[in-house]
């Protein structure tokens, strides 16, 4: 104010019938006769202000610990419904397949038509049996749970190949991290995402993936398609990107999206290991 500035602070006041004020002051400097710069305060009653940022910051508080589980939710149904499907479902059919084969086995060879039926029930069997390995993957990949994160990012990388026929580069730890099973599920979904948004937006021929551990765990996906732009990234209807960020978040790390035109898309997530076992 001195130098004859307009200066602007909260402060808590006390009220007269007790109790805390707070109060937006703005100092204004005042010139008076003989050259000097006098004062001027004005207060202002902020009570309702920090009320409703409180407000606020708490339901942000609240909608994150909700997406948080959320998505713990649905990840433990989809669990429990590829498990369901694969043993259930998977058992089933290969009761109803070992029967068959059974009967086909008895069948008088003359009886040529019932053979082939028995044939030909066969073959949709079999890829019934497929079927419902493959939903029950997609669900949750048994790898992950069974062999863990470096295994599984290993398994979908060479997936991913094999089904879109972009080359993938794949530089992982030699031995598996140890690591608590939220994190793990956490980065793999993260994966799954970057690799759905090149197969489905990149247009890219290679994808370089790394999976280190120095302390953090980062994961970094980088491909040479034709990149993001910008205005894409801020637009916040973008719920995959947004998705990815949150999971991020909620571990207490974060991730990062840069590239462009002509340089491709890397998206880097960091997240701090604290492992259990
Ligand atoms: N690897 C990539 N290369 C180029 N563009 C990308 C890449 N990844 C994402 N994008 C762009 O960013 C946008 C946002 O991606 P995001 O995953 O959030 O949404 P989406 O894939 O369009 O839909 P969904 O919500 O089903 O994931 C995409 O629509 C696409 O334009
Ligand atoms: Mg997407």
């Amino acid at each position: 104010v001195a130098h004859g500035q307009r200066v602007d602070a909260e402060s808590i006041r006390r009220r007269k019938e007790g109790g805390r004020l707070p109060v937006a002051i703005v100092h204004v400097p005042v010139s008076v006769p003989g050259g000097q710069i006098a004062e001027y305060g004005i207060y202002h009653d902020i009570t309702e202000r920090k009320r409703a940022e409180e407000r606020l910051r708490r339901s942000f508080e609240q909608l994150r610990a909700l997406a948080a589980h959320l998505q713990s939710v649905r990840e433990e149904e989809r669990t429990r419904v590829a498990r369901e499907i694969h043993d259930e479902l998977g058992q089933a059919l290969t009761a109803i397949k070992l029967d068959l084969t059974a009967l086909l086995r008895d069948l008088p060879t003359d009886q040529e038509p019932a053979v082939r039926h028995c044939q030909s029930i066969l073959n949709l069997l079999d890829e019934a049996i497929q079927s419902v390995r493959r939903i029950a993957t997609d669900l949750r990949p048994g790898v992950l749970d069974d062999l863990g994160l470096v295994a599984a990012v290993e398994w979908a990388a060479e997936e991913f190949q094999a089904r879109t026929g972009i080359k993938c580069h794949v530089t992982l730890p030699d031995v598996d991290i140890a690591m608590d099973p939220e994190r793990a599920t956490a980065l793999f979904r993260i994966f799954q995402e970057t690799l759905t948004n090149v197969a489905r937006h990149a247009n890219a021929t290679q994808v370089n993936i790394r999976l280190v551990q120095n302390g953090d765990l980062s994961l970094e996906v980088r491909d040479d398609g034709k990149g993001i732009p910008e205005k894409q990234l801020s637009a916040g209807q973008s719920l995959g990107i947004l998705g990815m960020r949150e999971r991020a978040l909620l571990l207490g790390g974060e991730l990062t999206i840069s590239g462009g035109p002509g340089e491709g898309t890397i998206v880097k997530v960091r997240i701090p290991n604290i492992h259990r076992n």
